[in-house]
């Protein structure tokens, strides 16, 4: 409920309009009036009205309620070191009412660093915090825009929401291949990730799997992935089907680690397109928007989550990535976060990939 100025609105109001107003706020008004109303409980009502959230079990309203709690003082924390109007802004978020060792099951692969460890031979790299004018530098020398948002191209299909079916790994890898596509033939079409969920060999459906074993495969087994439409998204682990049909197939692809030296990463973008990388996503939970420079663990071991970069921004004072994200478009900014460059800011350079296709 708002804070409502009681005597200034009785006031303005007519007696008949007084009455349904009374009777409104009777009926509106939560059952549940805690002692802190205006304080972090009103704000977990305001959440569950917004959010279209109900917790009629005492016992869960409780226990949501403290984690809600947790949630405001997490995003706090992660509210320091603003250090310019660019710096990532945390806040209220669909995931608000999540612990986040919840979140990390439901929504991240809590598991990939383990994948990662037996498939890159490069794994384990000490953080380079680099210089951004050495990189501007590189920029010039590699010939490459300054700035570049492959969106801007029409490269870029929509937004998708994963919702409960962890196959980040399949969306950033899907969404890559969408983009290097639309480049190549000059039209942007939806390919189906709902195919890779069920097909792919060394991955596990919504329940896990990894960038880099997925391009391994279907470098091996030449599949041709099918237009989203012709086998549409469920979310949910099936049967591959086999679909006879023209479809899009990659030619090679590398996973490539850049930590030290991101400037690469840039001109694979503007030279090949869009690149799909792993990262560590935890504190994304609570991210409404801005570019994330700060609080956001590049350990190789943290890594959970995989997100297709679309682009980059050399032109300000914080360069940063624009990265597509699979959280639908209620997340950070319209979908998508940015990143800075050059610190390997949530670890994503240590597995990069780049594809190419027939
Ligand atoms: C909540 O439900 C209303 C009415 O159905 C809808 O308009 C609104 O978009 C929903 N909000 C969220 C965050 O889903
Ligand atoms: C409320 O939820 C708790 C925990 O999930 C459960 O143990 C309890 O049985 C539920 N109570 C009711 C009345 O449903
Ligand atoms: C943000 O800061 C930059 C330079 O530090 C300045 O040019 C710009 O106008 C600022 N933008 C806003 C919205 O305050
Ligand atoms: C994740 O790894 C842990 C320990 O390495 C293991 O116990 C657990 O079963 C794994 N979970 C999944 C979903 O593979
Ligand atoms: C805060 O910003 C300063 C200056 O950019 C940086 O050196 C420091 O590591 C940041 N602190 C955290 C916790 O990230």
């Amino acid at each position: 409920m708002p804070n409502i100025p009681v005597a200034d609105t009785v006031k303005n109001y007519r007696f008949a309009e007084l009455v349904v107003f009374v009777l409104l706020v009777l009926f509106v008004i939560p059952i549940k009036i805690g002692k802190d109303y205006y304080g972090d409980e009103g704000c977990f009502q305001k959440y569950l009205q917004t959010f279209n959230r109900s917790y009629d079990n005492e016992t869960v309203y409780q226990q949501k309620l403290q984690i809600f709690k947790n949630s405001l003082v997490t995003v706090n924390l992660l509210n320091t070191n603003q250090t310019n109007n660019k710096t990532a802004k945390y806040g209220i978020t669909k995931y608000s009412d999540m612990h986040p060792k919840e979140f990390l099951q439901s929504t991240l692969l809590p598991n990939l660093s383990t994948r990662l460890k037996n498939i890159l031979p490069q794994y384990f790299t000490l953080d380079i915090e680099e210089d951004i004018d050495k990189i501007k530098r590189a920029a010039k020398e590699f010939n490459i825009p300054v700035r570049l948002d492959w969106r801007e191209k029409n490269a870029v299909t929509q937004v998708i929401n994963q919702e409960s079916c962890s196959a980040c790994w399949a969306f950033s890898s899907i969404g890559m291949l969408e983009s290097l596509n639309a480049i190549k033939s000059g039209k942007s079409t939806e390919l189906s990730v709902q195919q890779v969920i069920d097909c792919a060999a060394y991955s596990d459906g919504c329940n896990g799997g990894e960038i880099c074993s997925l391009l391994s495969w279907l470098k091996d087994s030449r599949v041709k992935i099918v237009k989203a439409e012709e086998y549409p998204l469920t979310l949910r682990n099936g049967k591959c089907k086999n679909i006879p049909s023209e479809g899009v197939q990659i030619k090679d692809y590398e996973c490539l680690n850049f930590v030290g030296s991101e400037e690469v990463i840039l001109a694979l973008i503007a030279k090949n397109g869009p690149v799909s990388v792993a990262v560590n996503a935890l504190s994304w939970q609570y991210y409404v928007g801005g570019v994330i420079q700060f609080h956001c663990d590049s350990n190789p071991t943290k890594l959970n989550h995989a997100v297709e970069i679309v682009g980059y921004d050399l032109t300000g004072d914080v360069p940063y990535y624009i990265a597509k994200n699979s959280w639908g478009e209620d997340f950070g900014e319209k979908g998508y976060l940015y990143l800075a460059i050059g610190k390997n800011i949530c670890g994503l350079a240590y597995e990069v990939a780049v594809v190419t296709l027939v």
